[in-house]
């Protein structure tokens, strides 16, 4: 088809994404996040907010020094010290972008800005000339765009191309459009904005009504040439569009809305998998796309006609978004080039040293286990590549009795700079809330546990478990996570990480 557009897929898993509750992700984990983005094929990469933390800075910097492969996009508010800043962090890059915002509702003009219409058209032009003064890639965002009047809104749009700016994005900050509400509003701005053609339209739509997905794809049929999303859908709130699934519904229904993007999609369920491996939070089993159950065919009629035809039931393998085809089995005799091969296949990139550390969990795992599977792979990866950065505390040895009737015990051994420590406990309202004091004690550090989740990275009940959970500690909060086939002991681990993140914190 001649007219195919190509749609630019804008990610901001490391801005937008990173700002909602629990996401937070350290300078390492970022870097990780930007590689696999560059992978996965996406045209522009928000890493942050430059003037909003030392750390937010410093990360859009080495991100920008070093990622290559993608635009690298800092975000400022519409003034001069938060564009300075902006560049200051992004100037490295082959590809800089600035993304200058600034709300123009009347709700947001009235109650937060206090500035008039007038006063909010001048600041906009300001700022994007400012930005323009540092590099020719300016995005200019209207924040809450989907609640301005629409004449104010084709002002505004019109005022910053003017001023300069080559991407203008229309934020639903508050995911309260709908799909036909929020793309007749890229419609208007088409036909109505006489500049309208120097620049792109991007979306930017927040998923507060379940919607952020269909009205990114319905800017897409009336003109936009932008998505803005994020991996797994996190974000502020509800999260922001999906990646994953804007990018598919475009390619499976690319009869309808005949456009492409540059994303390898086989790279969508590892890319997802190493976000919910960095940030602890697991997408639900029946996430569209990427998903555990996304292709898991249960009803007896559906497998009958899987089987004879699969387009009967399915429309689009699981191989083209990155699902293996089979999970193979391995076990007690499998060598290290069956386990590399299986990691490839599952979209790891281990070095040597990786390798030969699962490799000695995986022999460890298979004295346990008869038969081991991908999810046990990828568990046993993800904990050894994602593991806490430095171990200051590592567990020795820990005993944790319970019972009906009887108050929980737990005596734990850690090792910490050679020298070992020990503590029981005989307190607690269970074995976990046992073993969280015997750390405490042990470590001196305040563990307030505020999320805690067990799930199995396979099926059957020797199954490795995956403890993932967050605690609170001087206003902060921190993520651990441990495997084994042992949930006290994935337990324990999770426990050790988190307090091993806060002890690097402290020094
Ligand atoms: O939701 C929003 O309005 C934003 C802007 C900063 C683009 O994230
Ligand atoms: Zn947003």
């Amino acid at each position: 088809m001649s007219d195919t557009r190509r749609i630019k897929i804008f990610d901001t898993t490391l801005r937008d994404g990173e700002q909602s509750p629990g996401c937070s992700m350290n300078l390492r984990e970022k870097m990780e996040v930007a590689q696999a983005l560059v992978e996965l094929g996406v045209d522009v990469i928000e890493a942050g907010f430059p003037i909003a933390s030392p750390g937010d800075f410093e990360s859009v910097r080495e991100i920008a020094g070093a990622v290559r492969g993608a635009t690298i996009c800092g975000l400022a508010r519409c003034n001069n010290a938060d564009i300075d800043r902006a560049w200051e962090a992004l100037k490295l890059a082959q590809q800089p972008r600035i993304h200058v915002f600034l709300a123009t509702s009347a709700i947001h003009r009235e109650f937060k800005l206090k500035m008039t219409r007038e006063e909010i058209v001048e600041r906009a032009i300001a700022g994007v000339k400012r930005a323009v003064g540092y590099c020719d890639d300016v995005e200019f965002s209207p924040e809450d765009a989907a609640r301005t009047e629409r004449d104010f809104l084709c002002q505004v749009v019109e005022a910053a191309i003017t001023a300069g700016a080559t991407t203008v994005n229309i934020p639903d900050t508050v995911g309260y459009a709908t799909p036909q509400d929020y793309g007749s509003v890229i419609a208007l701005l088409k036909n109505r904005v006489p500049n309208i053609d120097k620049a792109v339209i991007s979306t930017h739509c927040h998923n507060d009504l379940g919607l952020a997905v269909a009205n990114s794809l319905a800017a897409v049929e009336n003109g936009a040439g932008q998505i803005e999303c994020t991996i797994n859908g996190i974000g502020e709130r509800a999260g922001n569009a999906s990646l994953e699934e804007v990018v598919m519904a475009m390619r499976v229904r690319q009869d309808f809305y005949n456009c492409t993007t540059g994303i390898h999609t086989e790279r969508l369920v590892p890319t997802s998998r190493l976000l919910s491996s960095i940030t602890g939070l697991q997408v639900q089993r029946n996430k569209a796309i990427v998903g555990r159950n996304a292709f898991a065919h249960e009803a007896g009629i559906h497998q009958d006609g899987m089987l004879k035809e699969r387009s009967t039931y399915e429309i689009m393998r699981p191989e083209d978004v990155g699902f293996q085809k089979t999970d193979l089995v391995l076990g007690k005799h499998s060598g290290r080039a069956a386990l590399a091969d299986r990691a490839k296949a599952l979209g790891y990139q281990l070095t040597g040293e990786q390798l030969q550390a699962v490799f000695d969990d995986f022999k460890k795992l298979a004295d346990k286990k008869k038969d081991i599977y991908d999810g046990d792979i990828i568990a046993l990866i993800e904990q050894r590549i994602h593991g806490s950065d430095q171990a200051e505390w590592s567990l020795v040895s820990y005993e944790v009795a319970t019972g009906s009737g009887h108050r929980p015990r737990a005596k734990l051994t850690l090792r910490r700079g050679g020298q070992e420590h020990t503590a029981e406990v005989s307190d607690g309202d269970g074995p976990i809330d046992a073993v969280f004091l015997a750390t405490e004690k042990l470590t001196g550090i305040k563990l307030k546990c505020v999320d805690y989740q067990v799930r199995s990275a396979t099926l059957g009940h020797d199954a490795l478990g995956e403890v993932n959970l967050s605690v609170e500690h001087g206003g902060q909060t921190f993520r651990g996570r441990g495997i084994s086939t042992d949930t006290v002991e994935a337990t324990v681990h999770a426990i050790l990480s988190a307090a091993n993140r806060i002890a690097v914190t402290a020094k």
